[in-house]
């Protein structure tokens, strides 16, 4: 373990084995509690947008809230639930590939802004009950507000933080008014007895971050992976049955989360012999625990038909990733889709000219891009 000061700007210690990773996340003394240490540790703490009050919510406490809220939240993610959606996303995906198949045979369309995007960003509107007509002008201010920055933010993130903030403000007084079968009048409904305004607010915005640009990166950052492996594509084309434990892999492989969220020591912790002390920031970096030699053979090699067990891509403990089973089935449905409807899928643009850039650069690591051909090819087989 080392002190390290990342591009962003504030000094971590930095974890990058898989069972150091695995303990870093299960360490109590290693806080999550994003309000008290901006109070306790200052500028040690990026505040990011749009600021501490809309950032109450489970990814940011720690127990007894964080069990709190996540059990609230959890009433939406329920087996059942995310099961039933499989018909409404295969259609949202069908839907969005007949636009971009409407720019004609042999055009080089956007995967990113045409697929991976928003797909992820329909699932998660649909479940909160954002209304469709809304979501575009949503879309757009995330996308400002998670395009890669480090320092300041640039030109436009205040204006599009601001506006996510009012939206969300006024879609909560909405269902307040007229509530609606979806997650949103369900939070509605516990607010004051079970959270806060805050709380509530708070959820919806890490919701809708935390449930599409991850999503869509696996997917624009999965293409990337098996287009670069021709062989590992052909083996799935062969059988598309392959798709949840090439996901996995894929997951493993791209990193779409490279590191865990903010973490800092809420007392002086000793761990692997290194004594850190109280007030300072952990970096857990599940990029590089997933590729430890000590846990995966050949970590470097993408391997679809790889049988060595769970890796760290969605968290571990008790903040391990409440949508995991929804993200799945989203990018199931998603590479399922275009592989059989496009299985000649090509690049479009010099692979070298891809740029990966989203947020701070640490947390997302998704394509700003993709340039494709849709090319109906010919499956093998
Ligand atoms: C490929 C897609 C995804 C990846 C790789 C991913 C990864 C992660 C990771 C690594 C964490 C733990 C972060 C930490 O401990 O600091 C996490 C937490 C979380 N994720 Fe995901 N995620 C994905 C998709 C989703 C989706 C679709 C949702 C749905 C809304 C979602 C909701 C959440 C929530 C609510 C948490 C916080 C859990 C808690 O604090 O108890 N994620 N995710």
């Amino acid at each position: 373990m080392q002190k390290v000061r990342p591009a962003a700007g504030h000094p971590a210690w930095v974890v990058l084995g898989y069972d150091a990773a695995r303990r870093a996340l299960n360490e109590p003394g290693i806080s999550k509690d994003m309000l008290a240490a901006l109070q306790q540790a200052g500028d040690v703490v990026a505040e990011g947008l749009p600021g501490p009050e809309f950032s109450r919510h489970m990814l940011n406490v720690d127990p007894p809230d964080h069990t709190r809220l996540r059990r609230l939240v959890s009433r939406a993610f329920v087996p059942g639930r995310i099961a039933a959606l499989e018909a409404a996303v295969r259609a949202m995906a069908d839907s969005l590939l007949d636009e971009l198949d409407a720019a004609g045979p042999g055009a080089a369309v956007d995967l990113i802004e045409g697929y991976a995007y928003p797909l992820p960003f329909g699932v998660i509107g649909e479940l909160l009950g954002i209304p469709a007509a809304d979501r575009p002008r949503l879309h757009a201010w995330f996308g400002v507000l998670l395009t890669g920055w480090a320092g300041d933010p640039p030109p436009g993130a205040v204006q599009a933080s601001d506006g996510i903030v009012a939206y969300l403000r006024a879609l909560v007084d909405a269902k307040r008014q007229s509530p609606a079968d979806d997650l949103v009048s369900v939070l509605v409904a516990a607010e004051d007895d079970a959270l806060t305004t805050q709380e509530l607010l708070s959820s919806l915005f890490q919701l809708v971050v935390a449930g599409h640009d991850t999503t869509a990166s696996l997917i624009g950052n999965g293409v990337v992976a098996l287009l670069d492996n021709p062989a590992q594509l052909q083996a799935l084309l062969a059988d598309l049955g392959q798709l949840p434990a090439a996901i996995d892999e894929l997951i493993r492989f791209t990193a779409p989360v490279p590191h865990a969220t903010f973490r800092m020591t809420a007392e002086p912790v000793t761990f692997d012999s290194v004594q850190i002390p109280a007030h300072e920031q952990v970096l857990v970096c599940l990029a590089a625990a997933n590729r430890d030699p000590d846990r995966f053979s050949e970590p470097d090699v993408l391997d679809i038909g790889r049988g060595d067990g769970p890796n760290l891509g969605f968290g571990h403990g008790i903040h391990y990733c409440l949508g995991a089973p929804l993200a799945r089935l989203e990018a199931r449905i998603a590479f399922e889709t275009l592989l059989s409807r496009y299985p000649g899928l090509r690049l479009a643009a010099d692979r070298n000219s891809l740029t990966w850039a989203h947020g701070d650069g640490l947390v997302l690591r998704g394509l700003t891009s993709l340039p494709v051909v849709l090319d109906p090819g010919r499956r093998p087989g």
